[in-house]
């Protein structure tokens, strides 16, 4: 039995850092997200019972080193007792680099996992999975604006603005193509523990959330890009004064900030997002894409550009019993 399921990365606006509790995955703060176009991850799952061992290949190269997180993630999907499967994945934009590919990966692989197994989840309950291998990913499991809670016991997301209604655009700047030093949940505990900052980011965000839904609600572009900006420094300001600091960001990341300040001093639509990694997502009006584009691929160390609109949620694409 297979199939393949298809999700695109969501870019969190108001931001996920920090968890309550550990071995569930529960977020300690609430987050907002835009789920991408573009970008995405193609996850075919093949359950396969003769096979000794899970077996997962990354754009067609074995990946032995994220296989653990997949295995987990297979088996939250269809219990312990499950068929081994052999997984492969592709994605068309840098992995394991702060574009949230851990997000549209494991969205993808729970949603390909269950209609393998022809199991009838809900987005609810795929969503719940899929969280519980990567907080973000569980946002995938929507299309538009989205938002994952903090309150409750278990996984929580809501969809708050479909794409039609609000039809924004992302340009992504990549910076640099590596893999990022710290992984995000070992990074959160660091931040966590150490970081004098990390209680007030906690009391500061239900603030957030609230301005960023009403900014949503009436589509107020200005509104939105003023809190998601503070927002995203503030998270970034927990990180740098974390021990060891976590410094996710390049010379050329501030170089894209500095553009994208100089756009907005010209009067552009436009407002900057950074996760954990290097690269620089700028959120703008349909019309400024193609000016925001050309200014971030002009900023000196731009590696690459890929620009988006918002997108579907993650979903199956192809589906066959053997
Ligand atoms: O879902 P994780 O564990 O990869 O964490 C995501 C953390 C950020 O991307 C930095 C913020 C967010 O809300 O997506």
């Amino acid at each position: 039995m297979q199939a393949t399921a298809v999700a695109q990365p969501n870019i969190a606006l108001i931001k996920y850092w920090g968890k309550r509790d550990l071995p569930r995955n529960l977020p300690a703060v609430g987050s907002i997200s835009i789920t991408l176009s573009d970008l995405y991850t193609e996850v075919a799952v093949d359950l396969m019972p003769e096979l000794p061992a899970d077996t997962l290949l990354v754009n067609g190269t074995e990946a032995p080193s994220m296989l653990a997180r997949i295995s987990a993630c297979l088996d939250r999907v269809l219990g312990a007792q499950r068929p081994r499967a052999a997984v492969s994945s592709t994605s068309n934009f840098p992995i394991a680099a702060g574009l949230a590919s851990s997000a549209s990966a494991f969205a993808a692989t729970t949603v390909a996992a269950a209609a393998a197994a022809k199991l009838p989840l809900t987005t609810a309950e795929l969503s719940r999975l899929a969280g519980a291998a990567s907080g973000s990913a569980a946002r995938s499991l929507f299309g538009g604006f989205a938002e994952l809670s903090n309150a409750g016991d278990t996984i929580e997301v809501r969809p708050l603005r479909d794409i039609e209604s609000w039809p924004l655009e992302v340009v992504v700047a990549i910076t640099e193509t590596g893999s990022k030093s710290t992984s995000s949940t070992k990074a959160m505990e660091i931040s966590r523990l150490t970081s004098p900052f990390y209680d007030s980011w906690l009391q500061q965000q239900e603030h957030d959330l609230d301005i960023a839904r009403a900014a949503i609600e009436q589509c107020d572009f200005a509104g939105l890009a003023n809190i998601a900006e503070h927002n995203c420094l503030k998270m970034h300001s927990v990180m740098w004064a974390s021990r060891p600091p976590m410094v996710y960001w390049n010379t050329t990341t501030m170089r894209c900030l500095q553009t994208v300040r100089r756009l907005q001093g010209e009067g552009c639509n436009v407002f900057f997002t950074i996760d954990a990694g290097p690269q620089v997502k700028a959120v703008c009006l349909p019309g400024e894409v193609e000016r925001v584009r050309r200014a971030l691929a002009d900023t000196a160390g731009v590696q690459a550009i890929m620009t988006s609109s918002l997108g579907q949620a993650a979903r199956v694409v192809a589906r066959r019993d053997d």
